[in-house]
């Protein structure tokens, strides 16, 4: 079985086309970038929209597979920004309608989730998901992946991005501001927001941002980073204790950060836990694990009517019916 999958939560308009054995046979994508400001959503579908058609044949033209050898259509239906959902949604039905292929909408977390866990050969793992609007703690528990803790309020990408674009450094700032905490030497203290196992960014970036001009700026993308960073480890920590799990997998965009995975990397080695990340190429947002979670879930026995392939903004990750592990 094949798969052509579409993400379109945000910035990313990505086609992937997967085998029912996980391998990739393309996985295209283009970018919404801006070098000053963050996304405007209408800007980013309007984007899309544009790049559609491109991505969706040179993915094809990668795969070298036909459209009669699709099986499956598969799109992100949420969560993430209504517009840009709505272009990779109206495009799969519209490919579902020519070429009579059947259609599922599936969870861009959940997708995050399936294909680190395929690729990186675990079965349990606690998961961090760290992107650009997401930051959450996942375990499976009773038929629901569950959220032990989460941001409540910007993703941690979010904040890195936010704050790079107050010192200039354009979006996505996340790469630039990773290469200046190791050349940060000094801490400088901000505020460290944990609220039982959640987490809270927005104070943090106040006191940040009004540091800007003030302070060195590696020491203060060094502390910025070091801080989140430190919430977060030690949110999944205490998510590690009480599940009881023995692996912890890292995805989502912010999954590249190296400052990152240093500090998880240490954390589990102190927890004697397993400590796994997601190759790159599938750890930020791309076609490719929209794909593989259709055939998942497909495989499983899923259905979808056109009338049930509506987005939603807000589809949470401890929304969906896991039916198949
Ligand atoms: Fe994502």
């Amino acid at each position: 079985m094949i798969c052509l999958g579409i993400e379109s939560t945000a910035h990313t308009f990505g086609i992937g086309i997967v085998d029912d054995k996980c391998n990739v046979l393309a996985n295209e994508k283009m970018a919404f970038v801006t070098e000053e400001g963050g996304i405007k959503p209408g800007d980013a579908a309007e984007f899309h929209l544009k790049n559609a058609r491109g991505v969706i044949e040179s993915a094809l033209e990668k795969s070298g597979k036909s459209w009669n050898e699709i099986d499956l259509i598969s799109f992100s239906q949420g969560p993430g920004l209504g517009p840009c959902l709505a272009v990779g949604a109206t495009a799969a039905r519209a490919l579902s309608l020519i070429h009579k292929k059947p259609l599922l909408g599936v969870n861009h977390c959940v997708a995050h989730i399936e294909i680190g866990k395929k690729l990186c050969k675990t079965k349990d793992p606690l998961v961090v998901y760290a992107s650009g609007a997401n930051t959450q703690i996942i375990g499976y528990e009773s038929e629901k992946y569950r959220v032990f803790g989460e941001t409540l309020d910007t993703g941690i990408g979010n904040l890195l991005d936010t704050f790079g674009r107050e010192m200039g450094l354009g979006f996505p700032a996340g790469p630039k501001i990773d290469k200046m905490y190791f050349a940060g030497k000094k801490y400088i203290e901000l505020p460290y927001t944990v609220k039982g196992m959640d987490l809270n960014f927005s104070g943090l970036l106040t006191a940040a941002k009004l540091k800007i001009g003030k302070e060195n700026e590696d020491d203060l993308a060094y502390s910025l980073m070091h801080t989140a960073f430190a919430m977060l480890t030690e949110v999944t920590e205490r998510a590690l204790a009480h599940t009881g799990k023995k692996e912890v997998l890292l995805t989502g965009g912010v999954g590249a950060s190296k400052a990152l995975q240093k500090m998880l990397g240490e954390m589990c080695g102190g927890q004697k836990a397993k400590f796994l990340i997601t190759p790159f190429s599938v750890a930020c947002d791309n076609g490719a694990m929209i794909s593989w979670q259709g055939i998942v879930e497909f495989t499983a026995g899923k259905k979808m009517e056109l009338e049930e392939t509506r987005t939603n903004q807000r589809f949470r990750t401890d929304q969906v019916e896991v039916n198949w592990l």
